[in-house]
C-alpha cells in the first residue's frame, strides 16, 4: 500500500513554504498545494478538492479569507479518510468581534472543532516576517512605515518557529490532539521598537510613525483595497491596541521544548539576506 501523505495548503505562502520544506527534510511524504503550486488547490473550486485529499493522512490548513469553505473542506477530508487537521488561526480569535478577520477565523475554527477528525489549532500572533515578506515590507524599503499602532506592544512570532511547531504537531499528533495553542514570540515590542531594530540591523535610517485609523484606511484604499477590506485590516490594529493580545504565551515553548526566537534574531537574519536594502 502507498504511504499516506501530508497535505500542506497555502504551500507558496509564508508558513506553508517553510512547513513543506521541513517535512521534506524529515523524509515525510508531502503534497504542497495552492493555486499556483504544481498540485493545484483553490478554495473557490470545491470540485478539485477530492483529488488533493486522496491518500492524505494529516492536512495543514491555511483558511481562506472568507467564512464558510472550511466546513465543506472538513466534510470532504472526513470522507477521504484524512486522520488529522492542523489549522492556522490568529491570536485571540474569540476577541475579534464582527470583523471579516474574526468571522473567517471563527468559522474555520468551528469547522475543525466540529469534525470527527483529530485536530489542533495554532493561533499565531502577528508574524515578524510581515516586515520582510508581506504588507510592511514595501514601506520599509521606501524608508518609512506608518500604522495605527502606538504604545501597545506586539509579541511578534517568527514564522520559522511557527513552521517548526506545525511540523511537530503534524508528525506527533497524539500529544496535541484537541489543543488550541496561542503562539507568540518571547518578547513584546512596539512597532516603533521593531522598526528601530530593523533600521539598526539593516544600517538604513528607517522611520516609524503612528497614524490614525482613518489615515490608515485612506492609505490602504489609496493602494487599491476596497473600503470594506481596509476597515477589516484596521480592525486588526484596533484589537492589538486593546491590549488583549499584547502578552507573550508559552505555546511555542510547550510544543518545541525550547524558547522561541527573538525579534532581534529575525531582524539579523533578514537584514543579512538584504531584505531591506535600498532598491
Ligand atoms: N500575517 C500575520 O501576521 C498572521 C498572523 C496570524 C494568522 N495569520 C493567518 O495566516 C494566514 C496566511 O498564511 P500565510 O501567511 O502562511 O500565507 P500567505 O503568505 O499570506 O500566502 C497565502 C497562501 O494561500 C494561498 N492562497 C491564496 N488564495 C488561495 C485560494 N483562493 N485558494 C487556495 N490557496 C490560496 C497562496 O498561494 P497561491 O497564490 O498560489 O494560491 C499562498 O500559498 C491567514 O489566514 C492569516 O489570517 C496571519
Amino acid at each position: 500500500m502507498t504511504q499516506k501523505t501530508h497535505l500542506v495548503l497555502g504551500a507558496t505562502g509564508k508558513t506553508g513554504r517553510r512547513i513543506a520544506a521541513r517535512l521534506r527534510l524529515r523524509d515525510t511524504p508531502v503534497r504542497a498545494a495552492s493555486r499556483s503550486s504544481r498540485v493545484r488547490f483553490d478554495w473557490s473550486e470545491p470540485d478539485s478538492w477530492d483529488t488533493v485529499l486522496r491518500n492524505v493522512d494529516v492536512a495543514y490548513v491555511v483558511p481562506p479569507p472568507v467564512p464558510g469553505p472550511v466546513h465543506e473542506f472538513v466534510g470532504r477530508a472526513e470522507a477521504a479518510g484524512v486522520r488529522r487537521l492542523v489549522l492556522l488561526s490568529g491570536r485571540g480569535a474569540d476577541s475579534w468581534g464582527d470583523s471579516a478577520f474574526g468571522r473567517h477565523m471563527r468559522s474555520a475554527e468551528e469547522a475543525v472543532r466540529g469534525s470527527s477528525l483529530g485536530w489542533t489549532i495554532l493561533r499565531a500572533s502577528n508574524f515578524a516576517q510581515n516586515f520582510d515578506e508581506d504588507v510592511f515590507h514595501a514601506p520599509l524599503v521606501a524608508g518609512a512605515l506608518a500604522l495605527p499602532a502606538g504604545e501597545v506592544p506586539e509579541p511578534f512570532v517568527d514564522v520559522d518557529d511557527l513552521a517548526a511547531a506545525a511540523v511537530t504537531v503534524m508528525t506527533e499528533g497524539h500529544r496535541h490532539a484537541g489543543q488550541v495553542y496561542e503562539l507568540s514570540g518571547p518578547h513584546s515590542l512596539t512597532f516603533a521598537e521593531a522598526v528601530e531594530l530593523i533600521s539598526r540591523a539593516s544600517g538604513r535610517p528607517l522611520t516609524y510613525r503612528r497614524i490614525t485609523r482613518d489615515e490608515y484606511i485612506s492609505s490602504l484604499t489609496g493602494q487599491g483595497l476596497s473600503r470594506h477590506d481596509a476597515e477589516d485590516v484596521a480592525a486588526m490594529f484596533a484589537l492589538m491596541e486593546s491590549g488583549l493580545i499584547a502578552g507573550t504565551t508559552d505555546g511555542l515553548a510547550s510544543i518545541l521544548g525550547r524558547a522561541p526566537r527573538t525579534f532581534e534574531e529575525y531582524a539579523i537574519r533578514a537584514a543579512a539576506a538584504g531584505a531591506w536594502d535600498e532598491r
